[in-house]
């Protein structure tokens, strides 16, 4: 990969990913292919940022159509390392953020940062790219990757862009396959229960409690829905906050039957 890159016009721009690429991810790569000039794209499947129980063996994987996707867009280098190559035998040494890889996702899903900012830390050095890019779907991955990057003196600026959604407002999710017809119908709940703080927040209420229990009510309405959490918490900070002060993050993860999914908007 060393090799390969120092032939790449530069700036370099750079898309991890595990694979089984949607709309959401490719909204990434061409935002790099047009502000960069070339394009790294890495799959791979990072069992570092997986808890025990979780579903690092079933996570859905097709390569073959992912290269032809990148293909199509003119990505100049995908890299997909193996997970031996990654964490030989002996590998023992790790990322960790503080605070704010603590809260939301971070105590639901305990060393799923750690996994994070490793394997991105490992992918930064070993592709040296000017711009990374990341979704805003996995916000407190942003905000946990832009902690690293500037703790660290980390050479490279992270770009975050807006989250692609379905017709019915469902962030798009390689998780979303899992859906089966009745539940993909039940996950609207998760971008509806959005809406409705963005409502609220537009109406005047203040509350963040106000926020949390409406949007628990709505989402409680789902049979199929299970909630792990509702935040409204200070965008930077992840701190909960009592009286909404923008730019506030409002995120949620929610079980739709087996399928754990997670989706946020920013009240500016
Ligand atoms: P993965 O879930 O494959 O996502 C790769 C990138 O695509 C992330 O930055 C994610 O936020 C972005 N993305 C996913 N769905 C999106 C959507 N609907 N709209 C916009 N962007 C979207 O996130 C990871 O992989 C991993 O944690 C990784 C960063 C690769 C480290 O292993």
């Amino acid at each position: 990969m060393r090799r390969l890159r120092q032939k790449l016009a530069m700036p370099a721009g750079f898309v991890p990913t595990m694979g089984y690429l949607h709309e959401g991810h490719l909204s990434l790569v061409r935002r790099a292919r047009a502000e960069t000039s070339s394009v790294v794209v890495s799959i791979f499947v990072n069992p570092a940022q997986f808890g025990p129980g979780e579903d690092l063996n079933s996570y859905p994987r097709d390569t073959e159509c992912d290269l032809a996707l990148l293909r199509k867009e003119g990505v100049d280098i995908v890299f997909i390392p193996s997970t031996d190559e990654m964490y030989p035998g002996r590998f023992d040494s790790w990322v960790e953020v503080g605070k704010v890889a603590e809260r939301l996702e971070g105590a639901c899903r305990p060393g799923h940062f750690r996994g994070v900012a490793t394997v991105c830390a490992k992918l930064f050095d070993i592709v040296q790219p000017a711009r990374a890019y990341f979704g805003q779907k996995d916000a407190q991955q942003v905000v946990v990757i832009k902690k690293m990057v500037a703790d660290l003196n980390m050479n490279l600026e992270i770009v975050a862009l807006p989250t692609v959604r379905e017709s019915d407002g469902l962030a798009m999710s390689s998780r979303n396959t899992r859906l089966n017809p009745e539940e993909r119908k039940a996950a609207s709940v998760l971008h509806r229960s959005l809406t409705l703080a963005q409502q609220l927040w537009s109406q005047g209420e203040k509350g963040a409690e106000r926020i949390r229990r409406e949007m628990r009510a709505l989402i409680q309405k789902q049979p199929l829905a299970s909630i792990d959490y509702v935040s409204v918490a200070d965008a930077e900070t992840l701190d909960e906050l009592k009286k909404v002060k923008p730019p506030a993050l409002v995120s949620l993860a929610v079980r739709i039957g087996k399928t754990r999914l997670i989706d946020n908007i920013v009240l500016e």
